[in-house]
């Protein structure tokens, strides 16, 4: 599959006119998707401040605004915030800031926070270690990252469903196995700690990894 740039403007216009559908297509792709989310928030339970990057409707920020100190919910969608935003306020959740980020370029400073929540972005990314390397750099050292994927190469039929869903513009870039997304971190210098896996019509590999203590700010500097 290849992606670059250039098909950048489409893949946004896909999540503006897709914001409203997504909650029910995401639940149908993986039943147990609200499981996962409730995995999402204890794995960074109890973290002071939290950024989570493509964020989207909020499926995932409601069950993590009530575990962690501060949630910053970013994403380029300015429909999918929408979303969130009312989701986020019927929950009267006050410590949560919206903004629009993109993770390949996020505007926040070196070390600023806890952990990073990065849920269902990385296959959609023609550079996805950029975005790792992003959410490695505004980690402080010891720092979580939670990033669960859907891996659309993980068997026959999550690859026949994938080639069907771009068939009618879902913005696949990477096919990811298992295997080849815990690949991903490792090269990035992140510490992977525990992997889950919740099967469905597109399984959701689910990792947690670490920025080591005293690893410098990118492993290219190592
Ligand atoms: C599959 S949805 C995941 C939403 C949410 N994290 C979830 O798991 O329900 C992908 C989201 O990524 C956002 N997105 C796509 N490219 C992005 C980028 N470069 N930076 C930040 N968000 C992006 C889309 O707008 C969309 O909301």
């Amino acid at each position: 599959m290849e992606a670059n740039n250039e098909d950048a403007p489409q893949h946004a216009r896909f999540w503006q006119e897709q914001a409203r559908r997504y909650d029910r297509a995401v639940r149908l792709l993986n039943r147990r998707f609200d499981e996962m989310a409730r995995a999402v928030a204890s794995s960074v339970q109890g973290c002071g401040e939290v950024l989570e990057v493509a964020a989207g409707t909020g499926l995932v920020s409601q069950r993590l605004a009530p575990k962690v100190g501060r949630l910053v919910a970013t994403d380029t969608s300015t429909e999918m915030l929408k979303i969130l935003e009312g989701r986020l306020n019927a929950g009267s959740h006050s410590n949560v800031e919206i903004r629009i980020a993109d993770a390949q370029a996020l505007a926040f400073d070196d070390q600023t926070f806890d952990a990073v929540v990065m849920a269902n972005l990385l296959h959609l990314l023609p550079e996805p270690a950029l975005a790792l390397r992003e959410a490695r750099r505004v980690l402080r050292p010891g720092g979580v990252l939670c990033a669960p994927t859907f891996c659309h190469g993980e068997h026959l039929l999550a690859h026949g469903v994938s080639r069907v869903l771009a068939m009618v513009g879902f913005p696949v870039v990477t096919r990811f196995s298992g295997d080849s997304f815990g690949r991903l971190f490792k090269q990035e210098g992140l510490r992977v700690q525990e992997r889950q896996r919740f099967p469905g019509v597109l399984p959701l590999c689910f990792i947690v990894a670490r920025r080591d203590l005293r690893a410098p700010a990118s492993p290219r500097q190592a």
